[in-house]
This record gives structure tokens, C-alpha cells and sequence, in this order.
């Protein structure tokens, strides 16, 4: 490791806030040594995630603060510790690790990390992009074929993986998304209805389109989508709650409405949340899938082409992700 700089810099959350940059503070630590079975992780690429507010508000640390940031990774090995067959300098590996994205360099437990044939922007937005839409449309979603299939945040880094897994699958498709050019690439993604959102009224949308309702619902913006959702549901629909977008930068929106009950009884219908992270042991298994697919070309990653570069653009990239105007998954490359 001589070559190797004596320190590196990373994002930590010193003030937990849902606002990333005023919680967050670049540092500069020493360079670790990988201990026995670990890897020390250059890194390229990281995935930029909706939950970074989450993650800067301190909803998923017990602990104190500082908390490290970032989730996926991808990057070159440049250290090996004791006991560790199988990875050499040189090699390229995907992690997936609270924490482990928004840093210079990483320490990963070999046992973690997955090869890969080299660090690119598309490798990177497969992590958790297409791993959460394959695991929510399956696990939780109980997809078939021959249904109609709604996805929220369509464009977006989950929802465009999840509009290709469900057209590829045999579904109708209807993404929701905000601007006329977004709608073009999903129609290039599989999409038979893109509904914009800002142009037209979701909920008529649905009620004259798909006077039947929709079998399944992706949701992950929350409120007038998920409202909208619900309401639309077909007899033995499901909607999977990923996420609620529209509400990570305030406070729950508090509103007046008979039970949720009485708008899913009647259609034996099914509402379940769903995070990646509470099937550890699945992970595996559904990563491989799709890393298979997107390696074989039959599933494309749609990234994002704002670039940001580094630490000192970790916030940049959030607040972007956060304005709405991506296409495809957020990176910061390194
Ligand atoms: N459950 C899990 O395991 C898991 C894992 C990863 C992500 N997620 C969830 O999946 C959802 C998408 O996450 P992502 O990281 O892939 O982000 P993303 O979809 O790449 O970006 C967010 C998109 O949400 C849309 N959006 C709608 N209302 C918004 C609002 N009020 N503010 C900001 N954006 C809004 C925007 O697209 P339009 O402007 O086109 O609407 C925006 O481009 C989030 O809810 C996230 O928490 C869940």
C-alpha cells in the first residue's frame, strides 16, 4: 500500500437534518488497512438514492452521530487483507453498504463484495436501482403476466428498471412522470401508457383508461400518486410502497380520510411496504439476476447524465435527485 495516499475524505452526517447539505461535513480520516478477510475499495462510481434524506435525518442509525453516507459503490481493489481468496489489486467490485458510498476509498468484508468485470456507470446504477424494483415486483408484489402494471417515479432509478421488468414479464405498463421528455424515454423503455403528471390528472387518467383498475401498483412518491393508486386498484390489486419521495424534506402530511379499510376490503385488496434491506438473505440471489441481465444487455440501466464529481459534490448530486429533474439513476463519480 505504499502508493497509497496516507488519508482520504469522506461525506459523514455531523447534524441529522433532512437537509443533506446542512448535515452533512466533508472529512478527512486515515487510510485504513484492510484487516484479515477485507478489501480496501477504491472508489469509482456511487449511487445517488432518494433515501439520502433519510439516511442525513438519522432515521436508519441508532447511534450517534457521525454517521457515514452513501449506499452502492462500485470500485478497484487496492489492498487485500489476510485470508482473503479469490480478489487481487486490481479487481473491480460492486458493495452495497449503508454508508460505504460517499467515500474516497472503503474497507468491505471480501465475503460482501461482488466481482465485476469493470466499474461502469450502468454496473453501478444496477445495485440498488434494479435490485429494489426486481425484489419489490416479485417478493411483494407477486407479479404475473398479463396485467396491468402501474410504476411511479417511472424514470426514475428504480422505476426505470422496474418498467422493464414488468413489460419483459408480459404486463401492460403505465409510468407516471413529470415532463414530456421523460415520457419519451419510457415509451423506448416498454412503457404502453406514460401518464404526466403535470400535463394531466393521474386519477381521470386511470378512472376512464382503466375503468377495470390496475392489477399492480410500484409506488414511491406518496401522496396525490399513492392517493391515486389506491383509489384505482383493481379487484385483488396490490400496491408496494418503496418509498414516499414526496414527503422525505417535510414533515407527514396530516390528512382527513375514512380508513384506509374501507377502500381495500371490498376489492380483497392489499397494500405492503417494502425495503430492499429487510431480506438480507435474498439479496444475493436477486443481485445476481439482474447483474446477469443488464451484463446481457436485456436490461439497459437508464443513468442520469448530470455528471458530479467527488466529495464536494455528494450535496449537489442529492439536491438534484430531489429537484425532480433526473433521468434515470444519479452517480457521483470519483
Ligand atoms: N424500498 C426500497 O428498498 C427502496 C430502495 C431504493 C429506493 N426506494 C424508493 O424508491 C423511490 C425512488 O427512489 P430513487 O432513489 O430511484 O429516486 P429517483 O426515482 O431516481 O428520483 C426521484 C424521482 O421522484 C419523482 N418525484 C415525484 N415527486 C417528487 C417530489 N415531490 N420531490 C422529488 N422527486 C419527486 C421525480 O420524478 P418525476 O419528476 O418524473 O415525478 C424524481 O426524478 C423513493 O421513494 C425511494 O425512497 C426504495
Amino acid at each position: 500500500m505504499s502508493e497509497l495516499p496516507a488519508t482520504y475524505r469522506k461525506v459523514v452526517v455531523t447534524r441529522p437534518s433532512r437537509d443533506f447539505r446542512a448535515a452533512t461535513d466533508i472529512v478527512e480520516v486515515p487510510m485504513p488497512k484492510p484487516g484479515p478477510g477485507q478489501l480496501l475499495i477504491k472508489t469509482l462510481y456511487a449511487g445517488v438514492n432518494a433515501s439520502d434524506l433519510n439516511i442525513s435525518a438519522g432515521f436508519y442509525f441508532a447511534d450517534e452521530p457521525p454517521f457515514d453516507t452513501g449506499v452502492e459503490a462500485t470500485g478497484e481493489v487496492v489492498a487485500v487483507g489476510a485470508d482473503v481468496n479469490g480478489f487481487k489489486v486490481g479487481d473491480h467490485v460492486l458493495s452495497v453498504m449503508l454508508g460505504g458510498g460517499y467515500r474516497e476509498y472503503n474497507i468491505v468484508d471480501a465475503a460482501m463484495a461482488i466481482p465485476i468485470p469493470q466499474a461502469t456507470p450502468e454496473i453501478t446504477a444496477t445495485a440498488v436501482g434494479a435490485l429494489t424494483a426486481l425484489m419489490a415486483l416479485d417478493i411483494a408484489g407477486e407479479m404475473r403476466s398479463n396485467e396491468i402494471v402501474l410504476i411511479t417515479a417511472a424514470a426514475g432509478g428504480v422505476g426505470n428498471f422496474a418498467v422493464q421488468i414488468a413489460k419483459q414479464a408480459g404486463n401492460h405498463v403505465i409510468g407516471t412522470c413529470s415532463t414530456p421528455e421523460k415520457a419519451e424515454e419510457l415509451r423506448r423503455l416498454g412503457c404502453d401508457r406514460v401518464i404526466v403528471y403535470t400535463q394531466e390528472d393521474m386519477n381521470t387518467v386511470l378512472q376512464t383508461e382503466y375503468p377495470q383498475g390496475v392489477n399492480l401498483v410500484l409506488e414511491g412518491v406518496g401522496t396525490d400518486q399513492f392517493d391515486s393508486s389506491v383509489a384505482n386498484l383493481a379487484k385483488l390489486g396490490r400496491v408496494v410502497i418503496i418509498g414516499f419521495i414526496s414527503e422525505y424534506k417535510g414533515e407527514p402530511q396530516v390528512i382527513t380520510a375514512p380508513r384506509i379499510y374501507h377502500q381495500l376490503l371490498w376489492k380483497s385488496a392489499t397494500l405492503r411496504g417494502f425495503l430492499y434491506s429487510d431480506y438480507p438473505e435474498r439479496i444475493p440471489e436477486y443481485l445476481g439476476q439482474v447483474m446477469q441481465l443488464v451484463l446481457e444487455g436485456k436490461l439497459t440501466a437508464l443513468v442520469d447524465d448530470t455528471p458530479f464529481y467527488g466529495v464536494e459534490q455528494v450535496a449537489d448530486a442529492v439536491e438534484h435527485l430531489h429537484s425532480g429533474k433526473n433521468k434515470g439513476k444519479v452517480l457521483v463519480r470519483f
